[in-house]
């Protein structure tokens, strides 16, 4: 059996890729803080943050796909995760003999990026590009589908005749967690996306406040009225009770007050995905 190493398996896109890996008969084993019973493959207890965070099987990997990580700003392990663990995780790789190494990393990350979220992905992807590793980085921009928290908070706003959402001028590009999973899963055999470096964004650019008015409208067939909460309050209400409105957390709107779309047609041609649409996800007709 081919065996796969997987960090952040229990995460939102880690299950999907590890649902994706095992349905197409690869040994998943997942590195996790938490040994739960809802586990998906051969769970390998460890923390990243720690040193020596690999107790479990040393089985014969043909690959590690890194996957471990947070979401913008959620806690002051940013850093340390992204960097510390994924230093962690390319020793291991190498120590294992494995070549072959997926990064998951986020779009926008870069050295001056305005966030530190973007930049502790950045000294990330530096480490996996200097590692000696035959590695591919996929940077996703804000993934939907089933198991989102962020869409999961989108979807009870647009649930209401009234959203109240800070204002978000830059537009996003959610992209579907299933195709980054397989485009994850399709560079394990495709040569030609080794030593690659992909944006991942949908196909549809759009402000956050559309985004809720398509879900009403798409899921419960209503039109809603969305109230912008202004920059500058949105900046007091993060300061002064650190969220800024029920929807978004501080540091999600953080994030989105700076632009990041891309559309690489490169992932589109290496890998023969087309990506699925937001508004195709919501349709009611699918
Ligand atoms: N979701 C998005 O929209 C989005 C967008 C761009 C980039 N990304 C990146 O894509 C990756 C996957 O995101 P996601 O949304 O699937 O994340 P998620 O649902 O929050 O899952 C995070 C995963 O990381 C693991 N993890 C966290 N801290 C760890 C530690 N100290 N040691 C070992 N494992 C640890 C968790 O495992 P346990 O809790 O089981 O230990 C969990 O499986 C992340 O690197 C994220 O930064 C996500």
């Amino acid at each position: 059996m081919r065996n796969i190493l997987v960090s952040g398996a229990t995460g939102f896109l880690g299950q999907e890729l590890s649902n994706r890996l095992m349905r197409m008969g690869y040994r998943v084993v997942g590195l996790t803080r938490t040994m739960r019973d809802d586990l998906i493959g051969v769970p390998m207890k460890g923390d990243l943050l720690y040193p020596d965070p690999f107790v479990g099987p040393e089985l014969a990997y043909d690959a590690v796909m890194h996957c471990a990580g947070h979401h913008p700003g959620e806690t002051d392990e940013v850093e340390p995760l992204h960097e510390e663990g994924t230093r962690r995780m390319v020793e291991e790789a190498k120590r294992l003999g494995v070549k072959r190494f997926i990064y998951i990393s986020a779009m926008g990350a870069g050295f001056h990026a305005p966030t530190r979220f973007q930049r502790s992905k950045w000294t990330a992807e530096q480490i996996v590009v200097h590692s000696g590793l035959e590695f591919t980085i996929l940077r996703p921009h804000l993934m939907f589908g089933p198991g989102s928290r962020t869409f999961r908070r989108l979807e009870e706003a647009a649930n209401r005749p009234l959203a109240v959402l800070p204002e978000t001028k830059p537009l996003i590009q959610p992209v579907y967690v299933g195709d980054v999973a397989e485009i994850a899963v399709r560079s394990l055999w495709l040569e030609r996306t080794i030593g690659q470096t992909y944006d991942l964004g949908g196909p549809q650019s759009l402000k956050l406040e559309d985004v809720v008015r398509h879900m009403a409208r798409d899921i419960h067939l209503f039109r809603i009225v969305t109230l912008r909460i202004p920059r500058r309050y949105a900046f007091y209400l993060l300061k002064k009770f650190g969220r800024v409105g029920p929807i978004l957390t501080g540091e999600e709107w953080e994030f989105l007050q700076h632009e990041v779309t891309r559309q690489d047609s490169r992932w589109l041609i290496d890998y023969g995905i087309l990506p699925h649409s937001l508004a195709l996800y919501y349709s009611p007709l699918t």
